[in-house]
């Protein structure tokens, strides 16, 4: 049965309290609430929220869990956050993406999951949020081209979502697909600028490090389409390409997949691609980045400044090389 997702992020939206989610206006009261309840050392409370659906999917989407992960970040503006974008697929300019939102149709979406696991299949999107507890998370957003945002995701750990599909002993790496439908392409897919479908991929302990996200919305709200609707990857100590958009696929493999920009400009993007001011792109410096919004720039910092979370994951690797 086809299921329409706008209308069950809807149902799901409408459940949400003004005090479960950032909102934007309440942001800054928000802020002085957080840093109130931090200074009388109660712990740092962070807004929470209930992810509800139809009344099959209530029950489910019921899970609330607290986080002050981004607590002291300033989030964007949603009209920043969904008007300039990168998604290929729905164009090339940075405001083509909004303009060709449209042509994504989310309704009746499956994953697929398929490679080394215990449980391969095509699960509808239902299936694939079902069981989780869905947290807010402000991380910084770095792109490789040394433009930066802050953003409020909405989602859960994508670790928690891959156990469920049990990856046996040799799954070393997960990789992941956008939609791509050959004889429907998306507007910016007529063009072969990339080998579509867009594709992307981790290592397993980067795909099962707690801060990698599986996202479906940002403040509180579902993802519009043009920042990846209705399920897309965030990991934020990498440049913003890893976080590949509209998943359709997911595979657990034993060698490192192929990678759509690696592959079409391999001395310009690595499979690693970890957000490094000490490793310069051939075309420019990663030393600094443009704070969309604001007419300053600011040092980027390494592995975007969650190094004291991720940096394990590369001990031995040589960090002024390039990935
Ligand atoms: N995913 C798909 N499928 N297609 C894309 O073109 N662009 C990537 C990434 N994920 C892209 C994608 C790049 S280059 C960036 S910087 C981020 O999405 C941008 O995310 P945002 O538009 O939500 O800021």
């Amino acid at each position: 049965m086809k299921k329409d997702n706008h209308l069950l992020f809807s149902k799901m939206s409408m459940k949400l309290t003004e005090n479960d989610v950032t909102d934007e206006r309440l942001f800054k009261q928000r802020r002085r609430f957080i840093k109130s309840s931090m200074a009388l050392s109660l712990g740092a409370y962070f807004p929470q929220w209930v992810i509800a659906s139809t009344a099959a999917l209530s029950a489910q989407f019921t899970n609330r869990k607290k986080t002050s992960i981004g607590a002291d970040l300033k989030p964007h503006s949603m009209e920043d956050i969904a008007r300039y974008n990168n998604f290929y697929e729905l164009g090339y300019d940075k405001e083509a993406p909004q303009r060709n939102a449209s042509a994504l149709k989310t309704d009746g979406w499956t994953v697929e999951i398929a490679g080394e696991c215990g449980k391969p299949g095509v699960y509808t999107l239902e299936d694939i949020l079902k069981f989780h507890t869905f947290e807010e998370r402000i991380y910084r957003f770095r792109c490789v081209e040394a433009w930066s945002m802050v953003v409020p995701w909405l989602g859960f750990s994508l670790g928690d979502l891959l156990k469920r599909f049990e990856p046996n002993s040799k799954a070393k790496y997960v990789a992941f697909e956008t939609i791509y439908d050959r004889k429907n392409p998306l507007p910016g897919q007529r063009r072969k600028i990339l080998d579509w479908p867009y594709r992307e991929g981790l290592r397993m302990d980067e795909a099962m490090h707690p801060l990698t996200m599986m996202v479906t919305g940002i403040y509180g709200k579902p993802l519009p389409n043009q920042n990846g609707a209705p399920l897309r990857l965030v990991v934020p100590w990498k440049y913003g390409f890893k976080s590949i958009k509209s998943i359709v696929r997911i595979r657990f493999t034993e060698t490192q997949p192929e990678t759509s920009w690696s592959l079409s400009a391999p001395s310009e993007y690595g499979f690693y691609s970890n957000v490094n001011p000490n490793v310069s792109h051939p075309r420019w410096s990663q030393r600094r980045e443009r704070v969309i919004g604001s007419l300053f720039k600011q040092k980027t910092l390494m592995f975007n400044g969650y190094a004291d979370a991720v940096a394990h994951l590369y001990q031995g690797m040589d960090l002024k090389k390039y990935y």
